[in-house]
């Protein structure tokens, strides 16, 4: 008998590869044993100690920080000056390290004065006015038992089938298919070359990043918008697993009243990998000195850490040099650096300053006071209906007397994504220097300073997964050293008499004093970290979420969102008819849910828009479609606790 071979009827090679890749990503425990050893014997990469967490792809390859092996030049210990060509790379048992670390949770003395949770107003606040917050408590009193005589408690949306009558979606969808739904409609293509090299190996692996057909298609826009409707036939199976990517953030199984916690306050701060953690620990076990200056070890080690984060950062924003980076406290203080030394030396009586209406304050008080000091104009880019600066407003705002465009490139109360590369062109036809506010921006899309072109750019550490008191400004060069600095001390002069000091160019010439070394280093950690998952793959995640999240918002009845701006990112404000927006935030924090509610620091933008305060959910790439089904629920809940038409 002869068989025939019908080429229908048997899966092609690369079928396979997606099936497999799709019933693994199915899989609660994650890569099968038996698969891992295939990849190991394919793959000198994937380690064969046990030294790392095999099922977390995210943690399972050597980490390149630890020790460094990015190449850099090592520091000559005892030379006392910072890097020349000697790799003094000596092994280092990390396991025993890390089973050292201190306990993160061994902590604090409880002394501290408490927050009112959920409120958005600070302890000392709290104490000014106890009575309104805890009686607008809609969950005060036991919250964690159920009630039925209390009026939430008792909403016939309690009862979980009642709730997924009301609700677009289904709560208990399992996880795993939500997400491989989600991405179904994305078109999550990502071409291999965009992976870093030492992580080729996972990207054999056809697991966490899966192989490829097609380039890249995404662009930024809003034609661009991803839709849960667009067509699925011919897209790739999950190349991001948010399962395990969560893994790798310690802090998300944190339980707050009862519930899984569900970090929706990004905007404020993010939450930090245990990589990052770790590399913070391994800094004061085994590196930690002070830096640029010492004969010895350990500030060899200091130095090519701090250095080495330096040049991640180059690396993460594409700037010319890593002596454009500057290492400060966070972006309030980056732009306070600019507006005290180049704005100082720079800008007199009459000199124009353009803002936009979306400004955090840390973007419009030091103008203002520089304003206020010189006799200096303060001019300002209105926003439309949408939340999205009005071009030829600003058109008609710039002139001779510009000297200065600084402006977000999305906005932190709004979410809007500004056309910053258009308002950088203008303002340098204008022939001013531009500032780009990139805290809210560097954790949610790919920042290019050499394309961008603006003359500084700022942002925080700790809104990009790494540690708080750390942030940067990049600056053009020739500019960062022909700006005299804005503080003396150690660390940035090159020759000091008692008659002239001289100082060294940028960056030391912006660092003055010891600065926050160890922190520089974990800010290293966390760009490594969003770079192994790859920052277009995050952009494009998030808006699926942010999709996803705003079509179900919108359909909260007496829900007002604010800013709808085409282009967003991450942040989804809102009003609550009915509610206060602190009352909103006491009853998500209730079910675990962390948002901000209140100004956010961003008054102008708000008024605008005839509020004093929103609530704030505000994304993550660890964020799913089920945390947002809960904050949903919740929203729904409280309507039907007390319905628009009963007021
Ligand atoms: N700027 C931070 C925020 O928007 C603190 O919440």
């Amino acid at each position: 008998m002869s068989t025939t071979t019908n080429p229908n009827l048997f899966p092609d090679e690369r079928s396979l590869e997606k099936l497999a890749n799709e019933f693994f990503a199915a899989l609660p425990g994650g890569i099968p044993n038996d698969f891992l050893q295939s990849l190991q014997a394919k793959d000198p990469l994937v380690p064969k100690e046990n030294h790392f967490d095999l099922t977390n792809p995210q943690t399972s390859l050597p980490d390149p920080h630890f020790p460094e092996k990015t190449g850099i030049p090592k520091s000559v210990a005892g030379s006392g000056i910072s890097p020349t060509a000697v790799d003094k790379t000596a092994p280092i048992d990390l396991q025993q390290s890390f089973n050292n670390s201190p306990d993160p949770y061994l902590t604090g003395n409880g002394l501290s004065p408490k927050s009112v949770a959920g409120s958005g107003i600070s302890p000392s606040l709290s104490k000014q006015n106890p009575e309104t917050l805890i009686n607008s408590n809609p969950f005060q009193g036991n919250s964690n038992a159920f009630n039925p005589s209390h009026p939430f408690q008792s909403a016939k949306l309690l009862d979980p089938k009642s709730a997924l009558n009301l609700l677009p979606y289904e709560q208990e969808q399992p996880f795993e298919t939500e997400l491989k739904e989600a991405l179904k409609s994305v078109n999550l293509s990502l071409p291999k070359q965009q992976l870093p090299s030492d992580f080729s190996g996972i990207n054999n692996s056809s697991y966490y990043f899966i192989s490829v057909n097609e380039p890249l298609s995404f662009t930024k826009g809003s034609e661009n918008v991803i839709s849960p409707n667009k067509g699925i036939s011919s897209l790739a199976s999950p190349p991001f697993d948010v399962n395990i990517v969560r893994q790798d953030f310690p802090i998300l199984k944190e339980k707050v009243n009862g519930k899984p916690l569900i970090w929706l306050d990004n905007a404020a701060t993010t939450q930090k990998p245990q990589s990052v953690i770790d590399r913070i620990a391994y800094f004061y076990q085994h590196e930690n000195s002070n830096i640029h200056r010492a004969a010895h070890e350990l500030a060899a080690r200091a130095t090519d850490a701090y250095e080495a984060a330096r040049q991640k950062v180059q690396s993460f924003l594409n700037a010319s040099s890593p002596d454009e980076i500057i290492f400060v406290r966070g972006a309030t203080e980056a732009i306070n650096l600019v507006a005290k030394s180049w704005g100082e030396q720079n800008l007199s009586a009459g000199d124009e300053i353009i803002v936009s209406h979306l400004e955090h304050h840390a973007n419009i008080v030091p103008w203002q006071q520089l304003a206020e000091r010189k006799g200096l104009k303060l001019k300002v880019i209105p926003v439309d209906e949408e939340g999205q600066v009005i071009l030829s407003e600003y058109a008609k705002l710039l002139g001779p007397k510009t000297k200065l465009v600084s402006f977000t490139q999305v906005s932190n109360a709004l979410g809007t994504v500004t056309p910053a590369k258009q308002i950088i062109e203008m303002a340098h036809l204008a022939g001013a220097k531009v500032l780009v506010d990139g805290a809210q921006s560097v954790s949610h899309m790919k920042v290019d300073m050499q394309s961008l072109n603006c003359d500084w750019f700022v942002f925080s550490g700790h809104k990009v997964f790494g540690p708080t008191g750390i942030g940067v400004v990049y600056g053009k060069q020739a500019l960062l050293n022909e700006t005299q600095p804005w503080q003396g001390g150690g660390n940035m002069i090159m020759d000091v008499t008692f008659e002239h000091t001289t100082y060294h160019n940028a960056p030391a010439r912006f660092e003055a004093g010891t600065g926050n070394i160890a922190d520089a280093v974990g800010l290293g950690a966390a760009i490594d970290y969003v770079n192994r998952i790859g920052m277009d793959l995050i952009y494009q995640y998030e808006h699926y979420l942010l999709v996803y999240a705003t079509r179900l918002l919108k359909e909260v009845p007496g829900l007002r969102l604010i800013g709808t701006a085409p282009d967003k990112a991450s942040v989804l404000s809102f009003v609550l008819e009915g509610y206060r927006t602190e009352e909103v935030g006491k009853a998500l924090n209730q079910e675990g849910i962390a948002v901000r509610s209140g100004h956010h620091c961003a008054q102008p933008i708000l008024r605008r828009f005839g509020v004093e305060a929103t609530v704030r959910p505000s994304l993550a790439f660890y964020n799913t479609c089920g945390e947002i089904d809960t904050l949903v629920a919740t929203l729904h809940r409280l309507r039907s606790a007390k319905p628009i038409s009963f007021r």
